[in-house]
C-alpha cells in the first residue's frame, strides 16, 4: 500500500488531502503575486494581474482565466474588510505524486490570503539598514516564482546582522535588487535617480515602475544602470521599493550611514509624490 506520514500518523496515499502533494511544496513549481490596498482600495491590480499572467505563461501553466483571479482577489479583499491589506496569492501546477516533469492534465491549485499590513511609519521616518548578500538565484528572476530559497537565505543573513533587507550582488559585483524589493540610488548634485535596468536578473517591480513615472515630478532624471555596493556606499540617498511598503528610505548600508543616517530630501519628495499618486488612483483618475 502506498502510504504517507502526516503529523506522525500513517495515512494511505489515496486518502491523502491533495494539498500535501502540491507541486509548490515539492518543487516550488508555481508563481505568486502580492497586491495591496490603501484605504480599502486595491492598488495597481491590473498591473499585478498582467504580471501574474506573464509569470504563468513563462512557466508553462495554462488554462487559468485572469478574469477569474481578479474576481477572487476582489471578493476576498472585500470580505476581509481590512483598510490596508496585503493580498497574497499563488498558483501551483497542481497536486500529484512527486515527479519532476509532472502530468499533462494537472489542475492548477490556487491559494490566497488577505492580511493586515504592519504599520511602517517608523521605517519610513527613520529609514532601514541593509546588508549585502551574494545573488544565488536562478537566471529567470523576472518570473515571480515560488522558488525563494536564495531570497530566504539573504533575508536571514540580513536579520542576523540587524538589517531589514539584503541587497543582492551578482557575480560581476553589481547589485541586482533587494531580496524582496527594488533598489534605488540618488545622486543629489547630478539630480539623478539610478536603478538597474530590467532584464532576466530582476523582477519587473510594479512599485519600481511607479517610482520611475513620478521621478520627474521631484526634479530627478532617471538613469537605468547597474550600481555597485561601493557606489551605493557613497550615494547621497538610497531607498528600496516594494508593493507592501512602497518607498522605504535606506539610512544604513553595510553598517555605514547614508546621508548622515537621515532620510534624504529627494526620497522624502518621492514618498510624497507616491502618496499623491495613490490618492489620485483611489479617486479614480
Ligand atoms: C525580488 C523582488 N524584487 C522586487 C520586488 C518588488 O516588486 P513589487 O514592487 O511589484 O512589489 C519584490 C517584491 O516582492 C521582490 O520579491
Amino acid at each position: 500500500m502506498d502510504i504517507a506520514m502526516i503529523h506522525g500518523q500513517i495515512v494511505p496515499i489515496k486518502e491523502l488531502d491533495p494539498v500535501y502533494l502540491d507541486r509548490g511544496t515539492f518543487f516550488g513549481d508555481g508563481v505568486y503575486e502580492v497586491v495591496r490596498s490603501y484605504d480599502g482600495r486595491l492598488f495597481a491590480l491590473d498591473q499585478h494581474l498582467e504580471r501574474f499572467s506573464r509569470s504563468l505563461r513563462e512557466i508553462d501553466i495554462h488554462g487559468v482565466h485572469i478574469s477569474d483571479i481578479r474576481k477572487k482577489v476582489q471578493m476576498a479583499h472585500e470580505q476581509a474588510s481590512i483598510a490596508n491589506a496585503k493580498v497574497y496569492f499563488h498558483i501551483t501546477r497542481g497536486s500529484e505524486h512527486r515527479s519532476h516533469a509532472g502530468g499533462k492534465s494537472l489542475k492548477p491549485n490556487f491559494f490566497l490570503t488577505v492580511t493586515e499590513l504592519a504599520d511602517d511609519t517608523s521605517r519610513k521616518q527613520h529609514g532601514i539598514a541593509v546588508s549585502t548578500y551574494p545573488d544565488l538565484r536562478w537566471k529567470r528572476c523576472d518570473i515571480k516564482s515560488l522558488n525563494l530559497l536564495p531570497n530566504v537565505l539573504a533575508r536571514r543573513d540580513a536579520q542576523k546582522k540587524g538589517c531589514d533587507e539584503a541587497v543582492l550582488v551578482d557575480q560581476r559585483g553589481d547589485i541586482t535588487e533587494g531580496a524582496g524589493s527594488a533598489f534605488f540610488m540618488v545622486l543629489t548634485q547630478e539630480k539623478k535617480l539610478i536603478t538597474r535596468p530590467l532584464g532576466q536578473q530582476i523582477l519587473d517591480s510594479i512599485t519600481r515602475r511607479i517610482v520611475l513615472e513620478i521621478a520627474e515630478k521631484t526634479g530627478l532624471t532617471v538613469m537605468q544602470k547597474p550600481i555597485t555596493p561601493w557606489q551605493a556606499d557613497w550615494a547621497d540617498e538610497l531607498f528600496i521599493a516594494v508593493t507592501t511598503q512602497d518607498i522605504v528610505p535606506v539610512t544604513k548600508f553595510e553598517g555605514e550611514k547614508i546621508a548622515h543616517g537621515k532620510v534624504g530630501d529627494y526620497t522624502k519628495k518621492l514618498m510624497k509624490a507616491f502618496k499623491e499618486e495613490v490618492k489620485a488612483r483611489n479617486a479614480g483618475r
